[in-house]
Order: C-alpha cells, then structure tokens, then sequence
C-alpha cells in the first residue's frame, strides 16, 4: 500500500490543529517576562495563574485545583491517593479508555466493568452493582462527555440520577473530561462535578484536545479535603510541573486566543466528522452501526454479530488503513467488545478519512 498509512487509530489532534506559531510566540514572552519563575521549581500544584483561571471556571478555592503532568499522570496520582484513601475495587465503564484501565491493573486493582448503553454508563447499573456488594468501592471512573472509546455522552438526566446515587453511597467519583469543550453542535449539559458540589466528584480535564497534547498541562479539581494530599503526592513523585508550559497557556489565554483557538478546532473536527459518518453511511453494510457523536474525536464502531474486530484490524492494517479494536477497551481477557472497534477523526484530513473508511468498507 503505497504513502502513509490512514490512522484511525490516533486519539491526537492533527498537527495543523495546533496553533504552534501563537504558542511559540506566548513560550518567548513569558521566558522573557517571568524567566526566572518559570525555569524555577515552584508549588507542586503549578502555575498559580493558570490555577487560578481553572478555579474561576469551576467556581473553587485555587487551592483545590492541581496542574498536573498531563491529564494521565495525574490520574496515576488521584489512583494512588484513592487506593490508599480506600482500598477495594473501582468501578469503570465498559468499554473505557485504555490507558487508565493498564494503570488501574499495574496498581493492582480489581476493577469491575459497568456495561453501558448508547446514553452511557446507566446509574440504575450503578445502583445495583453498590447494593449487590455492600463494601464500598474506592471510587467510579467516568467519562461523560465524548466518551473516549465510545463518543457516547450522557444524557442530563441520567447525570442528575448518578450524582444522586453517589450521594446515597458515599461514592467517590472521578469524571473525566477532556473531550467536553469540543463540541461542535448541541448543548452542553452539566457536568457530574457542577450538579453535585464537588465534594465525592474529582473533575479532570487537560489542555491537550483545547490547545495542545506536547504542553502536557492537566488538571484536577479536587474535594477540599483531598487537594492537599493529592498536591503532596505530585511534590513527592515529580516536585513540581514544568512551568514553561503552564505559562504558556496562561498567556495564551490572557492573550484572548484560546476561545477563537477552540472554534477553529471545533470547526475542523466537525468536517472529519461528518467526513467519516457520510462515508461510513455511503460504503458501510447494513449490518454495521456506529454512532454520532457531537464533539469530541470518536465514533464507535460495531461491525454487527458474529464478526471479529480484532481480523478485521489486521486485514485494515494491510489496506494501509489503522484503528483500534473494541476489546483493548475493556479489562484483558473479559471477551467483551470483539465485534467493535474505536475510529478516530482527528488525525486526518476529511479527504484522506473518505479514502480510509472506503478501504475499510472493501473489506466487508
Ligand atoms: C479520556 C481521556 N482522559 C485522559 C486523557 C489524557 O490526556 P493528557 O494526558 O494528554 O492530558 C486522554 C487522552 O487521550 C483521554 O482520552
């Protein structure tokens, strides 16, 4: 197969996403501005401008919030603090995000798969599995919005019923958001953090889908009674965050660019978007479904009973074309999600995504 190959595979924005130029601009100013901070070690909780800008928006004390090393880094630090806090199981969608699942085996954590449904993760799910073992979890991992693997994003309703079940069980709940202001179309609804008060739901999100992946800036909103510990356990892994990057967020913020940078974004991965569903919808088999999402990078694929996602990747890498297969987003050996796979629109122009999905279609 001639040329690069098509991935559907990465969950990066595309290189012309990034708005390296502006950045490059704001990382002088601020090396010249504020050098001698920026290129010290300083509060392991980082940059306070920044800190203070999440803490705006979340409506908390800056001290709640933590920079972390990326969003995932800081997720081997919130497992860490909540393992230790409260030992025993963590719950997870089915499927989820790959990476946490690996960090959550490594620590040594059973993890108990709650399945989803087109809506998402469903709180009567939930509720059953907190009342069939009465010992409480060490907390839930959730990603409501733009689900990473599935797109899917749960609907106000059920967020408002998650959060009345966490309530009920004293569940500590960690939702995951990166994907929530990409959005391209629809509204957004509340997020589990807003609707209960944030003192069982930690927030997450990180800059990497908003302004750039290399910057490596996260960020956890934390409750009050877990932020210092969580920051002491960022001091005792790291010291503290690069400050380079968090500064140049800041100033790239105060400089009025990253809502213009975001519509732009927005405006792009809408077009591979609807690239990808019209393809699919032109080329694809009755047998197959996916879904439509209204931000974020992915759609879910399911090529239908009896089939195997896993063949069907190897013979797409032949065709020059990379995805994912739906079981690597479930715990190993669960036998759960083999006729699915995870497509991502991000990484590839509209043009080279119709050719993708075209080569994909030829295999069925
Ligand atoms: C759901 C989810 N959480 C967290 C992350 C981690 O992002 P980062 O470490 O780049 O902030 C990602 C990255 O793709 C993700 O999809």
């Amino acid at each position: 197969m001639p040329g690069q190959p098509i991935s559907f595979a990465r969950g990066a924005p595309a290189p012309e996403l990034i708005p390296a130029a502006e950045l490059a601009e704001c990382a002088y100013a601020v090396a010249q501005r504020d050098g001698p901070r920026v290129f010290s070690y300083g509060p392991g909780g980082g940059y306070g401008p920044l800190r203070e800008w999440v803490a705006e928006r979340h409506g908390v004390d800056p001290g709640r919030v933590v920079l972390t090393v990326g969003g995932l880094l800081g997720f081997v630090l919130y497992v860490g603090e909540a393992l230790a806090r409260r030992p025993g199981r963590v719950l997870v969608e089915g499927p989820t995000y790959d990476r946490p699942l690996k960090i959550l085996a490594r620590e040594g954590a059973e993890i108990v798969v709650l399945p989803m449904d087109a809506e998402g993760l469903d709180p009567e799910v939930l509720e059953a599995e907190l009342r069939r073992r009465p010992e409480p979890p060490s907390f839930l991992y959730t990603i409501p919005t733009f689900q990473n693997p599935s797109g899917r994003t749960l609907s106000g309703e059920r967020r408002e019923r998650l959060v009345e079940v966490a309530a009920a069980h004293g569940l500590s709940v960690l939702e995951d958001d990166p994907y929530g202001l990409v959005r391209y179309e629809g509204e957004p609804p509340a997020s589990l953090h807003g609707l209960e008060g944030g003192e069982l739901v930690t927030y997450t999100s990180s800059f990497s889908k908003t302004v750039a992946p290399g910057l490596r800036t996260g960020y956890f909103v934390l409750p009050e009674a877990e932020a210092r510990a969580f920051e002491e356990r960022a001091v005792s892994t790291y010291i503290a965050p690069p400050f380079l990057a968090q500064a140049t967020i800041a100033e790239f913020i105060s400089r009025g660019q990253f809502e213009p940078n975001l519509e732009h974004v927005c405006g792009e991965l809408r077009a591979r978007r609807d690239a990808m569903l019209e393809a699919l919808g032109g080329s694809f088999p009755p047998s197959a479904s996916w879904n439509r999402p209204e931000g974020g990078y992915f759609v879910w694929l399911d090529l239908g009973e009896g089939e195997n996602a896993s063949e069907f990747a190897a013979r797409a890498e032949a065709e020059g074309v990379a995805l994912v297969r739906g079981e690597d987003f479930f715990p190993r050996g669960s036998g759960l999600g083999v006729s699915s796979a995870r497509l991502a629109f991000s990484y590839e122009t509209p043009e080279r995504i119709a050719e993708g999905i075209e080569r994909l279609a030829s295999l069925l």
